[in-house]
Parts: C-alpha cells; sequence; structure tokens
C-alpha cells in the first residue's frame, strides 16, 4: 500500500515543499526513512512509533518505508513528523483518503502529543503561495500561522485529536485569522524626558533615528552613553506591515517568535554581551540559524562597551553592515539572513575611561590609549556615519527638577522626517538616508553654495577622508529633512560635520 502526505521544509528564511510518501510491504519488519534525512529525522521514527501506539494501533509488519522528495535536498529538524504520521496511516488503511489539499508539519512527541516547530510563518506563506487550501500546525504555532489570510489553519494538539477530524467523527475548527491592528507600544520603553541636558547627544540621537545613520557614544564612565542607546527605540518610526513580516519572519525561522503575540511590531533592540561569539553575532551552526545582527532586522543592534568585543568578531560584521544581508553556507547550502539594522556602538575612549575628558585626569600611557582604541579597526569605525562625544553632565543639571523633552515629541520630528525619505527614494530599494549608495550621492544630497563651501573647507582643515565626505552629506540630508527644507544648507553640514570629530580627538 503507497501514500502521499504534504508537508514543508526550511533551510535559512526559505521554506521548501515537501512530499512524504510511505509504502508498507511485505518483509523483514523494519522501519526506514530515506530522501537525506539528518540524524534529528531518523529519530522521527520512534516518535512516529509511539503516537502510532497511542492511537491503539499495532505498528504494520512487514517492511516500511518513508521517502521524503525531492531526494536530492538535505533535511533537517523535526516538522516532519506529522505528515510522516498522516502518511503511514494512509498506508495503513486507517485513512481511506487521500489529502492533496492539505498540508501537515509538526514534531511528535511521545504519546502523540505536538511539539512547536520553528518557520511556520514562512512555511504557511509558501502552502498558500502553492494553491494548498490548509494547513495543520501544532496547536503552540497556530496563531503564528494564522497571521497569513486565505488559507485554512488548524491548530492540533495531539495524533488522536487529528485524526478524529480527518475521519469526520469531531470536527475541529480552523483558527481564526490573526490581524491585531498595529501599534507599537512606546509607553513600556524607556523615554529620553529621563535624560537632564545632554543638548548635542540628544540631538545626534534624534539625527541618526531620522536617517537610520549608525552612531558611535564615545565617552567617560557613567556619561550616560548606555542610558542614552538604551532609549533609542523610543524615538525611532513605527514599523511598516512589510518590516513587521519580515521581522517576523526571522523570529519564526530562530524560534523565538511569542506564541501569544507571534507577530513583531516593536522595532528590535538587540544588546549582546562583549562576550558573545561571532556565531551568536551573525548567525551560525551546522544548519545555520539567525544570529543577533538578523535579530536586529528592521531594528537597532547595540555594542556596548565596543572595545571589549572581541576584534575578529567586530571585523565580520562589516560585509553584512554593508549589504544589509549575511550568507552563511554550509555542506547543506547556502543560507541568506536579512539584516537591515541601525548600529549603535558605545565606547570609553581609553582602558581608565578619561582620555580627553575635562573632568578628570586620564591615568593612561599613550601606548595603552593608542592600544585600546586601535581595537577598534579603521574599516569599521568608518561604518559609523557619526561619532558623538558623551560628556558627563554638571551637577545643577542632573539634579534639575525639570523633565526634559519626551520622546514623544522627538518621535513625531523623526517619523515627519522619514516620510520626506519614503518620497524621496519612492520606487527605489533605499529606505532611509544612510542607504544611499555613494555614487547616487550626487542625485540626492543637492547643497546650497554656502554648504558645499563649508563642506570643503572642513574636510580640508581636518583631513578628512573620501568616506568621511558622504558621511558628512548623508547625516546632513537627515539635517534637512528634519527642518523640513529641500536643500542641504551650510547649518546642516555644520550640523553633520560636529559628529565626526573621533578621528581628529582621539587619533592624532
Ligand atoms: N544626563 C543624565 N541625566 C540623568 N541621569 C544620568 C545622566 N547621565 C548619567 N545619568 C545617570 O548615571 C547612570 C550611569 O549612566 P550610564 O550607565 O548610561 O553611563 P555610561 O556612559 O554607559 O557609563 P559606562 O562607560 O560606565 O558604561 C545612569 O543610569 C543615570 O542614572
Ligand atoms: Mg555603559
Ligand atoms: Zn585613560
Amino acid at each position: 500500500m503507497f501514500s502521499i502526505a504534504n508537508s514543508m521544509g526550511l533551510f535559512g528564511m526559505n521554506a521548501f515543499p515537501v512530499t512524504v510518501e510511505a509504502e508498507v510491504s511485505r518483509g523483514h519488519t523494519q522501519f526506514d526513512i530515506s530522501g537525506l534525512p539528518d540524524a534529528g529525522i531518523k529519530e522521527s521514527r520512534d516518535r512516529v512509533r509511539s503516537a502510532v501506539s497511542s492511537v491503539h494501533m499495532p505498528f504494520p509488519r512487514g517492511r516500511v518505508l518513508v521517502n521524503l522528495a525531492p531526494a536530492d535536498v538535505k533535511k533537517s529538524g523535526t516538522s516532519f513528523d506529522l505528515a510522516i504520521f498522516v502518511a503511514l496511516m494512509q498506508a495503513m488503511d486507517v485513512l481511506p483518503l487521500r489529502l492533496p489539499d492539505s498540508v501537515f508539519m509538526g514534531e511528535l512527541g511521545l504519546n502523540g502529543i505536538l511539539h512547536g516547530i520553528r518557520g511556520v510563518l514562512t512555511m504557511t506563506m509558501l502552502a498558500k503561495k502553492s494553491g494548498y487550501h490548509e494547513v495543520y500546525v501544532p496547536m503552540e504555532n497556530v496563531k503564528e500561522a494564522s497571521v497569513i489570510d486565505g488559507i485554512k489553519v488548524y491548530g492540533i494538539r495531539n495524533v488522536n485529536e487529528l485524526l478524529m477530524h480527518l475521519l469526520e467523527q469531531k470536527c475541529i475548527e480552523p483558527a481564526a485569522c490573526y490581524q491585531p491592528e498595529i501599534t507599537s507600544s512606546v509607553t513600556s520603553m524607556l523615554d529620553l524626558c529621563d535624560v537632564h541636558g545632554q543638548l548635542k547627544a540628544r540631538m545626534g540621537l534624534e539625527l541618526a533615528a531620522a536617517g537610520g545613520h549608525n552612531i558611535l557614544l564615545v565617552g567617560s564612565p557613567g556619561s550616560g552613553k548606555s542610558m542614552l542607546a538604551n532609549r533609542l527605540p523610543s524615538i525611532l518610526p513605527e514599523m511598516s506591515r512589510e518590516e513587521i513580516l519580515e521581522t517576523t519572519n526571522v523570529y519564526s525561522v530562530a524560534g523565538q517568535l511569542a506564541k501569544e503575540h507571534p507577530l513583531v511590531t516593536n522595532r528590535p533592540f538587540r544588546s549582546p554581551h562583549h562576550t558573545v561569539s561571532s556565531a551568536g553575532l551573525i548567525g551560525g551552526g551546522s544548519i545555520p540559524a539567525p544570529g543577533e545582527v538578523s535579530l536586529a532586522h528592521n531594528g537597532v543592534l547595540f555594542l556596548d562597551e565596543l572595545a571589549e568585543f572581541d576584534r575578529s568578531t567586530l571585523e565580520i560584521l562589516r560585509q553584512p553592515l554593508e549589504s544589509r544581508e549575511i550568507t552563511i553556507s554550509r555542506a547543506a547550502g547556502t543560507a541568506v539572513y536579512p539584516c537591515n539594522i541601525m548600529l549603535v556602538a558605545a565606547m570609553n575612549p581609553c582602558p581608565c575611561g578619561y582620555y580627553g575628558s575635562t573632568q578628570k585626569k586620564c591615568t593612561c600611557s599613550e601606548k595603552m590609549v593608542k592600544q585600546y582604541l586601535g581595537k577598534i579597526s579603521g574599516p569599521l569605525l568608518d561604518r559609523f556615519d557619526m561619532h558623538v562625544d558623551v560628556d558627563p553632565v554638571a551637577y545643577d543639571e542632573l539634579a534639575s527638577k525639570e523633565k526634559a523633552e519626551s520622546s514623544a515629541v522627538v518621535r513625531e520630528r523623526v517619523e515627519t522626517a522619514r516620510d520626506r525619505q519614503k518620497a524621496r527614494f519612492r520606487g527605489t530599494k533605499i529606505y532611509c538616508n544612510a542607504m544611499i549608495p555613494d555614487h547616487l550621492l550626487r542625485e540626492y544630497c543637492h547643497m546650497e553654495d554656502s554648504a558645499e563651501k563649508l563642506l570643503r573647507t572642513v574636510l580640508e582643515k581636518y583631513s578628512l577622508s573620501a568616506r568621511a565626505y558622504s558621511r558628512i552629506q548623508k547625516v546632513a540630508l537627515s539635517s534637512a529633512d528634519l527642518k523640513g527644507h529641500q536643500q542641504i544648507t551650510r547649518e546642516d553640514i555644520a550640523m553633520a560635520a560636529q559628529f565626526r570629530g573621533f578621528e581628529s580627538k582621539y587619533l592624532r
């Protein structure tokens, strides 16, 4: 007896259709799975056996062969368990029907219970695109799958429930489509109104948020760098539906979605510890899983204490920061994960933390300072559009009872600036000023004559690099967007140039 059930596999961010074929024939009692399964799938034999006995059936005598087609694609994970069970039930004549319109995915536990799996959103999306009418998923993943409109989604607790449903003895209701009203909950975020003084750093943060610029905060211990960075999410624009789906997909594949709220509607803010491995940061594993950079997709990656990170780990970041995606190659194939992020980093300027401070004398030798700053390579430094010096605020300011401007007010200005960028970049793959490729600078950055003159003076005076030249223009454009004028003015250039001080202050 030969039977077929449909399932879905996952590699990286990509789902692919898998047909599970089962055959029971006479011969020695044995149960094999073919079709390039990995060790994990081979174990599924035991789980399927247990599921069969949970519905009080004897496991078929003779030779049971399960094939996962296409047989030339390597398969891993536990998501095929359910389809193997269904195919077997058909081969055993328990389920008389063919199920050409249904897709089954889920991991079996002992006693026929279903456990959640990764990537259900992506796989359901493909099921719909491929023209299937219904998907059967573990109850744990049902809300995630029901985000996809236009395909029936059934949440299953155990295989007995599924059998009763398919035999039409006790039907399960399909889940209602999950399309919540999308608003990010700004109220739960840390607010800029807690930060006293720090006008320049606040301006820097606002400018960075307005144009999506990578930003490096440098200053002495306790000056408020971490405090400022942690408040960045509260002034970033709301996520679009497209961004929400993209980021949710990454979390689905990583198996990190919240069961009850399976949509990522707040921009991610990831702050990995400086001991993070390179696989943890950019992704890895034999079946490559997304790393922190991809979990920060459409949001912020915050590297606090930048100089403490392993240098080689940081260097790996350079390429994905430019291309905004990560390619991980393995024997089993190549996975590509998105990482369109804003990079925010904070560091002290030297081991004691007070180099260049007006407040306290630095006790480090020149050599120590050089060595410390040398941990961050030139090319990585170049990835930051803006460097912000964070000086500690004076006591009077700190003790002041007056509340500073709140994040909501700043965020409104940022949203307006982003609206201008949306109009500017319509029809292109650019979302924000930080993403303008250098060869298009001329097209997008129109400067008044006096602005151009000032830019030339700044570059010559501080002998800044060609990279600095383009960074200043992009940041100046964000400044123009915040103020609402078409052309970059002298003031915009001055504003942008003051955030390029790192090289001249610390590296000479
Ligand atoms: N401008 C400010 N307004 C209000 N509180 C502040 C300000 N600056 C610093 N603080 C207080 O000082 C604490 C230390 O700040 P924070 O941890 O951000 O410093 P840091 O610059 O990250 O220091 P380190 O280099 O040691 O990491 C904050 O938690 C906050 O309570
Ligand atoms: Mg800190
Ligand atoms: Zn020092």
